[in-house]
């Protein structure tokens, strides 16, 4: 899927970082950096450092993607992706390879951004990483810094650094630095340009400071950057996610008894939002959290203090509140429909949150589930993330756009906060429905409007 069908703000966010002369932050510039892993994570870093200035190799294995990334083409949808890949490809700072062994000679760093998905127990599989770190073993370079940009377990770090005896096999001297990934799909160009803290662990300090510095040189503006040990960076990773998770399942919570109690969610979020305490961000109920992070993160997290004898009680909590989220906003659509048996319902948005094509853990597809096995049938359009749902969601119908998703349709139900869908043209889609229901599961429209088309309305949490 292309990124480049969505307009872009006119104002790029790397502009005001264009590669910089060495110079303001004494940090270098042009450092050969290796990048493994043409992801999410890895595509941005890579193309964000060439930006700087600095020269880049990014390594793929899977050899349709790194054909795709050859021609500065994207496989997924985030925005300005492709044409900060399209700049630096033409400028010379950055390339794609499949060959690591060859891709490392003379680099100075080595971000290993390859994935890090739960295995059945809800702990981290590590075999891409176990993979990379075994090749890296044999022919890793004097000097060189490896850092673990994928979000590892709590001890991946110190156990790599075993791998690269200091100063043994010979006279070689190789760091492993932790520096795990904030961004957030969908602005994740934005974030690496404009980080709120960038988090740096690891025991040589002189590699720290190396790998710190490879932001500053590009950065218009400070960004605190914390520096500590390679555990501690990978637990802030986790704790992070783990609070977000719980911040946004604590609000869907309390919507789903405003719900009960006829009160509005959103004065609560506004009122509760304006203590910093609090803070107003991710105050949004919704139908779930999704994405490829929160679930495996949660899970290692619960499962490496479990292993150590300490449930976290709240963690685990945040995991089960999730998935009763689900089941909510499916009860809301059967209770509107009032039997799912035979029901045709459209479902506007996919993707786990508006801006990406990514549907990884998307609370679209246990909804959607649930309706199937109740016996509806699905009809579902999605801006971006079509191809993504023929091989999450198969047996479903795709639609053109929002109008045909309702056409003949029972309820309506949004999933995807979709710049496009707060502005849907409920005059044909109130035409063209058979049953005249709309479940709003990101409270994107105003209740009274679509309810002046003639539309039933059910958001979350709104009297
Ligand atoms: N996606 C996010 O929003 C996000 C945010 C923060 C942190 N992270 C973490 O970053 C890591 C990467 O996540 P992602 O979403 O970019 O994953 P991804 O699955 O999108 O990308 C991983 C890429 O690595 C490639 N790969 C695997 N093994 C390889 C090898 N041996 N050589 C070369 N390439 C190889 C895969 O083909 C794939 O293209 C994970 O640990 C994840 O938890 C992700």
């Amino acid at each position: 899927m292309s990124s480049n069908d969505q307009s872009s703000p006119a104002v790029r966010p790397w502009e005001s970082a264009q590669p910089l002369a060495a110079g303001h932050t004494g940090a270098a510039t042009g450092v050969n950096i290796c990048v493994v892993g043409g992801g999410f994570v890895g595509l941005v870093a890579a193309a964000g450092f060439a930006q700087f200035g600095h020269n880049v190799v990014c390594v793929e294995k899977n050899l349709e993607r790194l054909a795709q990334l050859k021609e500065s083409r994207v496989p997924f949808f985030e925005r300005d992706l492709e044409e900060l890949l399209r700049r630096n490809t033409e400028a010379g700072r950055l390339s794609f390879s499949s060959d690591l062994k060859e891709a490392i000679v003379g680099q100075k760093v080595i971000f290993l951004a390859v994935g890090t998905p739960s295995l059945d127990n809800g702990r981290t599989d590590l075999s891409a990483l176990v993979e990379i770190v075994n090749l890296l073993g044999k022919v890793a370079e004097d000097g060189q810094i490896v850092v673990l940009k994928s979000t590892v377990p709590v001890g991946t770090g110190i156990w790599l650094q075993k791998k690269f005896p200091q100063n043994g096999n010979g006279s070689r001297s190789i760091s492993v630095v932790n520096n795990p990934e904030f961004l957030r799909e969908g602005s994740a160009v934005y974030d690496f340009f404009y980080p709120q803290r960038i988090v740096v662990g690891g025991d040589n300090q002189a590699a720290v400071e190396f790998v710190a510095n490879l932001y500053r040189v590009g950065m218009t503006r400070p960004v605190p950057i914390v520096t500590t040990n390679n555990e501690t960076a990978e637990m802030i990773k986790y704790a992070a996610n783990a609070f977000l998770a719980m911040k946004v399942g604590f609000i869907n919570e309390v919507a789903g008894l405003c719900d009960l109690v006829g009160i509005d969610v959103l004065e609560i979020a506004r009122g509760i939002g304006m203590d910093p305490r609090i803070g107003a961000e991710f105050l949004n109920p919704g139908p779930g959290w999704g994405g490829s992070c929160f679930r495996k993160d949660l899970r290692e997290f619960s499962g490496l203090a479990k292993a150590h004898d300490y449930p976290l009680i709240i963690a685990e909590a945040v995991l089960k509140a999730n998935q009763r989220q689900h089941e909510l906003v499916a009860a809301k659509i059967e209770r509107l429909t009032g039997s799912l048996e035979k029901a045709r319902i459209g479902v506007l948005g996919l993707s786990f949150k508006a801006g990406t094509s990514d549907m990884r853990d998307s609370p679209a597809i246990p909804i959607v589930q649930r309706l199937l096995e109740k016996g509806a049938e699905v009809v579902a359009y999605d801006p971006q993330a079509h191809t993504e749902a023929e091989h999450y969601l198969p047996t479903i119908e795709l639609a053109e756009n929002a109008v045909e998703a309702a056409r003949d349709a029972d309820c309506l139900v949004i999933l995807t906060e979709w710049e496009e869908f707060q502005a849907l043209d409920l005059r044909s889609i109130s035409e063209v429905m058979r049953k005249p229901n709309l479940v709003d599961a990101r409270n994107l429209l105003t209740p009274e409007v679509v309810r002046r088309y003639g539309l039933t309305y059910e958001g979350m949490g709104q009297k």
